[in-house]
């Protein structure tokens, strides 16, 4: 079968394949330089981390556990409200612990201003935040990534773990939807 199912609608690759793979390493690289010897706890954000959060721990190579935690925004058609939800919560405790939170895009920052709070108050020793894309001309909340693979253009992008309405997360490369997809 041709793989064009999901490539047909996509205007243009932002990131290729061996672009991410290349950045994901040199991410792992640090995370081991700083964590190693600490035993962090990786917390992924879910669904989107699935893909990143992968490739990541295995770049980084740590003596580590990993941990999920799922969160809704509720958002209209333009703007997110701000408010998140915990739709999943964490599976254990993490009092005393360093915790990498893995994240695939950090836009308005609503959801990691909420989760870096949510952790800090369930005894987390410190926060660390990792995220694949970094779009900071959305931001609305004071907050950074520490750690982000790739700065991106306010546009709307998929693939990698990165979903429109649950789809193209299975896609290897990052892309821009073709604008009539949104419209269909
Ligand atoms: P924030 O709370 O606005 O920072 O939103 C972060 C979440 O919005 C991410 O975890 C994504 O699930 C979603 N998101 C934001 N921008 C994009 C995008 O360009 N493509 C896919 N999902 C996005
Ligand atoms: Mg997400």
């Amino acid at each position: 079968m041709a793989k064009s199912e999901m490539s047909q609608d996509i205007l243009r690759v932002l990131l290729t394949e061996e672009q991410i793979h290349e950045r994901v390493n040199v991410l792992g690289d640090e995370l081991f330089e700083r964590f190693h010897g600490k035993n962090p706890l990786f917390v992924g954000v879910l669904n989107g981390c699935f893909v990143f959060m992968s490739d990541l721990v295995r770049a980084a190579q740590i003596k580590s556990e990993l941990e999920f935690i799922g969160v809704s925004s509720y958002k209209n058609a333009t703007k997110s409200s701000g408010v998140v939800q915990i739709t999943r919560d964490l599976q254990r405790d993490i009092t005393n612990r360093d915790i990498i939170i893995v994240e695939d895009i950090l836009d308005s920052g609503n959801t990691l201003y909420f989760l870096k709070n949510y952790l800090m108050t369930k005894g987390a020793a410190s926060t660390t935040v990792v995220t694949l894309l970094d779009k900071p001309s959305r931001r609305e909340k004071a907050i950074k990534a520490d750690l982000f693979g790739f700065e991106v253009p306010d546009e709307f992008v998929v693939g990698y773990g990165l979903d429109y309405c649950q789809q193209y997360r299975n896609m290897p490369y990052i892309g821009v939807l073709k604008p009539e997809v949104y419209s269909k």
